[in-house]
């Protein structure tokens, strides 16, 4: 297969691209690096990106920024801005990948414990992430040409728990192998309109 993944220079993308290079063609895409150079909360930069890219039969989205704050300190803008970044971001991809993406392709977005199992500071990440879920799910069956859409839904990772290990009291840390895997389920599997959680 040939697959985008769009952040695949972070901290759970690029470990999901080690994955994937071992089997597929990859194509790292992010605003500052990579491969292809895409901004998911500008809508023309992802058309941008499947006009330049061609046969891409998979992306994989481990992108999309949300402010954390405690909920006093969040203003309006603080929520639009998630929204536009990691929610209509990673819609966006579906909505407008859907046109480009080989027939029998897929899409696999990421939205997080927190839509789940919120921690404090979170109120803006946990709506986009619960409301990435309840996307996946509608949109999923209405995809045509045998296209899959789901979304993995992981933990704390363990290669971030040294810089963010402190704001989830009581976490266990998800070990990257699980994580890659909840990715690896829904690339290569059949699954379609599926939530992947990867909480342990
Ligand atoms: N870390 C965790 O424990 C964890 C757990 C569950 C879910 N998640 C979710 O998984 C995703 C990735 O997390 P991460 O920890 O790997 O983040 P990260 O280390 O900050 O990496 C994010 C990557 O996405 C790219 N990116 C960010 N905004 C973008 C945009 N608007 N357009 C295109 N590329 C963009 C960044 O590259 P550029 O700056 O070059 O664009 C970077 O390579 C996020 O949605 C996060 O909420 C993370």
């Amino acid at each position: 297969m040939r697959i985008i993944i769009i952040g695949g220079r972070g901290t759970v993308g690029k470990r999901v691209a080690e994955r994937f290079s071992r089997h597929h063609e990859v194509l790292t895409a992010g605003r500052s690096g990579g491969d292809l150079r895409v901004d998911i909360s500008e809508a023309g930069s992802i058309a941008a990106m499947f006009h330049e890219t061609k046969n891409i039969d998979a992306v994989i989205c481990a992108a999309g920024e949300v402010r954390w704050d405690i909920f006093e300190n969040l203003a309006e803008d603080d929520y639009l801005n998630g929204i536009r970044s990691k929610l209509m971001g990673q819609v966006n991809l579906v909505r407008i990948g859907q046109e480009f993406i080989t027939e029998g392709g897929s899409v696999t977005l990421s939205s997080g414990i927190l839509a789940d199992d919120p921690v404090a500071m979170t109120s803006a990440a946990a709506q986009v992430n619960g409301a990435l879920h309840s996307f996946v799910r509608a949109a999923a069956p209405e995809l045509k040409r045998g296209l899959r859409l789901n979304v993995v839904s992981a933990g704390l990772v363990a290669d971030a728990a040294a810089k963010y290990g402190e704001f989830f009291p009581g976490h266990d840390p998800v070990p990257m192998q699980r994580v890659v895997n909840g990715y690896v389920r829904s690339v290569e599997g059949y699954g379609s309109g599926e939530v992947i959680r990867v909480y342990q």
